[in-house]
């Protein structure tokens, strides 16, 4: 039997930006995983494979799911990769604890997954970057335009500062970071948010170019903040992305007040993370603070709180 788990990410600087060209860096959060167990069945037919997924409401034959079903593709792509097409029957159970529409890379932390464990499987392991590589594909279907951060930091399971169509690069801060996680409640739809930057960006291309541009500088002192353990410089450049992100139209009422009650119970910075509009904000904290801004964030409405930490 294999099994294999992927965690999933948070963004910490450059969301939407990164999808023109500019560079953002996000870390995994292994609290939070999606899980893959292979094992095999005895007396189904050669080159069959059952996938059960509870969480999505899947329980079928691969070739019974629509062609173009992420989990299906992630498979085929997997089996067309390794130019396997007989094997013994296997059966497939995927769960994952991250949650849902809310910038936390479910669904590339759940393709990596796949592909890990099916390569693994038939004794072929894919590298990283093949793994990372055709979750981007699989990323597609979600929403057309990924900039690939999201299966680029789960599969590599590192720190990453990452420009579209570069190679990321792994990262060590310098000083342990803890970062609280607070969920608005509101889904927050990926396609949708990055679309409607597009329509505002087609109607106004000097105007968002100049915003992007100063992310990309926020996102390259933030690395240099990172990488020497100043954390304090690095909550008020999340503070300046925030203001930025507001700025492009993908803030919120439930986000803004998220986002000052963080600062106020004495978080170094925050700000929104992934697409906006809902989903979570992300608060840098002093490690003695972790409880107190946890608890006023929940006062002030958050759904969920997760807690995650990079060390140095
Ligand atoms: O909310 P998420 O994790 O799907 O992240 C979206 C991040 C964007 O920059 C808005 C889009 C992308 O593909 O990078």
């Amino acid at each position: 039997m294999i099994s294999v788990n992927v965690p999933g990410k948070i963004i910490l600087f450059g969301e939407h930006a990164v999808v023109y060209g500019r560079p953002a860096i996000a870390i995994p959060v292994h609290n939070i995983q999606a899980k893959v167990t292979i094992s095999p069945i005895k007396s189904a037919d050669e080159g069959s494979i059952y996938l059960d997924a509870p969480n999505v409401n899947i329980s079928a034959w691969l070739h019974d799911l629509t062609e173009g079903q992420p989990l299906r593709e992630a498979i085929q792509l997997t089996l067309n990769a390794l130019n396997i097409h007989e094997f013994p029957a296997f059966q497939i159970k995927i769960s994952s604890t991250i949650p849902v529409a809310s910038g936390m890379g479910s669904s590339a932390a759940v393709s990596v997954a796949l592909i890990r464990a099916v390569s693994i499987h038939l004794g072929n392991p894919l590298s990283i970057e093949q793994q990372s590589a055709y979750a981007f594909e699989v990323e597609k279907l979600h929403h057309g335009t990924p900039s690939g951060i999201d299966n680029n930091v789960v599969a590599h399971e590192k720190p990453i500062f990452y420009t579209r169509g570069e190679q990321p690069q792994i990262f060590i801060p310098g000083e342990r970071m803890v970062f609280v996680i607070a969920d608005t409640g509101i889904a927050s739809q990926t396609a949708q948010a990055v679309e409607g930057v597009r329509e505002r960006w087609v109607s106004d291309e000097d105007y968002y170019e100049a915003i992007f541009d100063q992310i990309s500088e926020l996102t390259v002192l933030a690395k240099r903040a990172i990488n020497t353990g100043d954390n304090s410089t690095l909550g008020s450049l999340m503070n300046q992305n925030q203001v930025l992100l507001k700025a492009l139209g993908v803030s919120s009422p439930e986000i803004e007040k998220l986002v000052q009650c963080a600062q106020s119970a004495g978080a170094d910075g925050s700000k929104l993370s992934g697409a906006g509009q809902g989903g979570n904000i992300i608060a840098l904290v002093p490690p003695s603070n972790e409880t107190e801004v946890s608890n006023e964030l929940k006062k002030a409405g958050a759904t969920r709180i997760i807690v995650a930490e990079v060390s140095a």
